[in-house]
């Protein structure tokens, strides 16, 4: 950035703020409040959390004199003797006037059958993510963006996916146990434990914080059938949104109940969401839906029909070529997708025809996010 950006050119107070006009006549408002709160000496030097007690200062604190010193801002505050020396650089990057967003998630990408001849800009190669950090941050923002990907030779030794995902930060644990093992097994006590086909799902959707990313670690796959579908929730939602407004109020709006009940355990999981949920801002904030894990629904009688009808218009959607992209998963790819907003699913396999073996992890969205701001060195 050049340096007019980060230069002063005008100061003016108001009787709440601070008011700059920059080198580029850009103009930014900081609020007393916020200044003081703000103030470098306001952080603790070694544990970098804030050790300034908004309360220690009232309400009515201002400047009693400003002044430009350099490359700095100085205040002298009316209360406590106090003085600050703001950083211009600092300033005017956390200028929340004209806020520039300082996230580095980067923007989603909606998709639907498309991705299916586009695999190979969301397949990566193990060992260059594990050993150059340009690959490792390309392969973090395609994920968060697309929101699945698929890394391909990975090793395929008993548990080798711990290994990704410790690079990232720490993995979420739940019952089933980390890995948990996908496989055909007697007395199953999930439906993915069987070799039937699995619809389109989301994971988990009985639990109150449902696990953000999921990773399908494939070791062996030689039966019969047993191919991979995926499914970009968001992307059917928006069209939903966009086309089927009365369709998304109520998917939007009715708490749906989830169960767990697995033999294997000694608690009753229920929990009751929206299956779109939607964040303060009307953003795509989830979606929750699993055949399997729905119970059953106790919605009001007036609105069952109804509800029934909008449930059954968006699962069938979450079906159609249209937004639909099957493949099949090879003996090393890791396939890796944000399990609160792809759907994913599997066609039967003929389990004496060959072996299928995938091992899974989870991991939240916020321990991949926060990996990329690191490493992206976002301003704080
Ligand atoms: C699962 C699952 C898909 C597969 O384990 O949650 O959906 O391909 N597995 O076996
Ligand atoms: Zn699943």
């Amino acid at each position: 950035m050049n340096n007019k950006v980060f230069a002063i050119k005008k100061i003016t107070l108001s009787s709440t703020a601070v008011s700059i006009i920059w080198e580029d006549n850009k103009k930014s408002l900081f609020h007393f409040l916020w200044l003081r709160d703000n103030c470098p000496t306001s952080f603790h030097p070694d544990t970098r959390m804030r050790i300034f007690n908004i309360l220690s200062v009232s309400k009515d604190i201002y400047p009693m004199k400003i002044k430009k010193e350099y490359n700095r801002l100085i205040i002298h505050w009316s209360e406590n003797n106090h003085i600050s020396k703001y950083d211009l650089k600092w300033l005017r990057n956390h200028c929340y006037t004209n806020k520039n967003s300082q996230s580095t998630v980067s923007k989603k990408i909606f998709w639907k059958n498309n991705l299916k001849s586009k695999l190979s800009l969301i397949s990566f190669n193990y060992e260059k993510i594990i050993k150059y950090e340009k690959n490792f941050i390309q392969w973090l923002e395609l994920l968060t963006s697309y929101g699945v990907t698929i890394i391909k030779q990975s090793p395929t030794t008993t548990n080798s996916g711990f290994k990704i995902l410790k690079k990232i930060g720490t993995y979420r644990e739940t019952f089933f146990g980390t890995p948990f093992e996908v496989a055909n097994i007697p007395k199953p006590n999930n439906q993915a434990y069987t070799s039937d086909a699995l619809s389109n799902h989301t994971d988990l959707p009985y639990y109150e914080y449902v696990p953000g990313y999921q990773f399908l670690h494939c070791l062996k796959n030689n039966a019969k059938g047993g191919n991979s579908t995926i499914v970009d929730g968001f992307s059917v939602a928006n069209y939903l949104k966009k086309n089927e407004k009365e369709i998304f109020n109520i998917l939007t709006n009715t708490e749906v109940k989830f169960k767990d009940n697995d033999y294997t355990q000694k608690s009753l999981r229920i929990f009751y969401s929206p299956i779109i949920k939607l964040n303060l801002q009307k953003n795509f904030d989830e979606i929750r839906i699993n055949l399997g894990a729905m119970a059953t629904l106790d919605i009001k009688s007036n609105k069952m029909k109804r509800f029934y009808e909008a449930y059954r218009f968006f699962y069938s959607l979450l079906h159609n070529k249209k937004y639909l992209v099957e493949f099949r998963l090879k003996k090393g790819d890791l396939l890796c997708f944000d399990n609160r907003r792809i759907l994913h699913g599997r066609a039967s396999f003929n389990p004496h025809s060959g072996n299928r073996h995938l091992q899974g992890y989870y991991i939240e969205r916020e321990e991949i996010y926060s990996k990329l701001n690191y490493l992206k060195k976002i301003l704080i």
